[in-house]
């Protein structure tokens, strides 16, 4: 065996340098739905430090997603035939993917800081509320080949972002490490709702770029076959999740066999939003009070439901 770590990692907290040690209530154990939630395994929390991003395959059983594949291609293809109020990708059935147990697990280790203000509060997360926001959702309803001349870039090979560890606060595709912690500030659900075949329009990763230290080499990733891209295949009802930070890109969807369907739902600390988007007044009105909490105002001095 090699030696551990300990198991309380050590990050400072605001006041002198003090450890910030969360109580274990300020992890929500249920979601807004009651169902338990699904802590990452080791293997998973080092294979998305080490790489930016981590695929958890099959969580979703086709009684599930068949009404969300139903939802998102109606979204596309006739969105006037849905109430106002559900026309967007966290709207219908696919209200349930904003806080799936596997979801809040993996945000509660990466994207939430169980901040605390010393004696005045506590964290600002609790059992009935998460510790991040839901910043935006999307959604694709992309088939083989498509062109788009309304829409640049649609389905292109568009590499961004990386070396999200150099960068400063405010810029929010930033990643930070330390011995047995790791934080994410902006961070991508892609929830596929339809099978996805490797190199035939997954999105693509150079891993472990959100901890580079030099710049990207452009003619090394310039060519979506080069060996520094990574990708993924996986069964519908798979969710991939990755930091902003890390260097990724769409590519050309060429699977005939089947359209890519796909939310992407980004999240963002508490204290900091990155889209102007808002939820539609009577969506967020009707959802259970745990689930509101993903879209509350952004600050972060006590901005916690107890
Ligand atoms: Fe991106």
């Amino acid at each position: 065996m090699f030696p551990k770590y300990s198991d309380t990692p050590f990050v400072l907290d605001k006041d002198l340098g003090r450890p910030q040690l969360p109580k274990a209530d300020a992890y929500c154990r249920t979601n807004s739905e009651g169902r338990p939630i699904v802590e990452l395994t080791p293997a998973q929390k080092f294979a998305f430090d080490l790489r930016g991003w981590l695929l958890v395959p099959g969580v979703l059983s086709e009684d599930e997603m068949g009404p969300m594949r139903e939802h998102i291609e109606q979204l596309h293809a006739n969105p006037d035939s849905i109430p106002e109020k559900d026309r967007s990708a966290i709207g219908g059935p696919c209200a349930s993917l904003t806080d799936h147990p596997v979801l809040v697990g993996f945000m509660n280790e990466f994207v939430y800081n169980p901040f605390t203000d010393g004696n005045k509060s506590g964290a600002i997360g609790s059992q009935n509320c998460y510790g991040f926001r839901l910043d935006s959702p999307n959604s694709q309803y992309r088939p083989a080949n498509e062109e788009s001349p309304e829409v640049p870039n649609k389905g292109k090979f568009v590499p961004h972002n990386g070396s999200g560890m150099m960068r400063l606060p405010g810029d929010h595709h930033t990643y930070h490490a330390f011995p047995g912690q790791a934080k994410s500030i902006l961070t991508r659900a892609v929830w596929e709702l339809n099978p996805v075949k490797k190199g035939m329009g997954g999105t693509l990763f150079v891993s472990g770029s959100h901890k580079s230290a030099f710049p990207t080499p452009e003619e090394a990733i310039t060519d979506m076959n080069s060996p520094f891209w990574d990708t993924y295949d996986c069964p519908a009802g798979s969710v991939l999740f990755f930091s902003e930070a890390v260097t990724h890109s769409p590519s050309v969807w060429t699977n005939a066999d089947n359209p890519r369907v796909a939310v992407f739902n980004l999240y963002n600390i508490v204290g900091s939003k990155w889209s102007e988007w808002e939820p539609h007044p009577d969506l967020l009105k009707e959802m259970p009070a745990q689930r509101q909490t993903l879209f509350r105002p952004v600050y972060v001095n006590r901005n916690v439901v107890a």
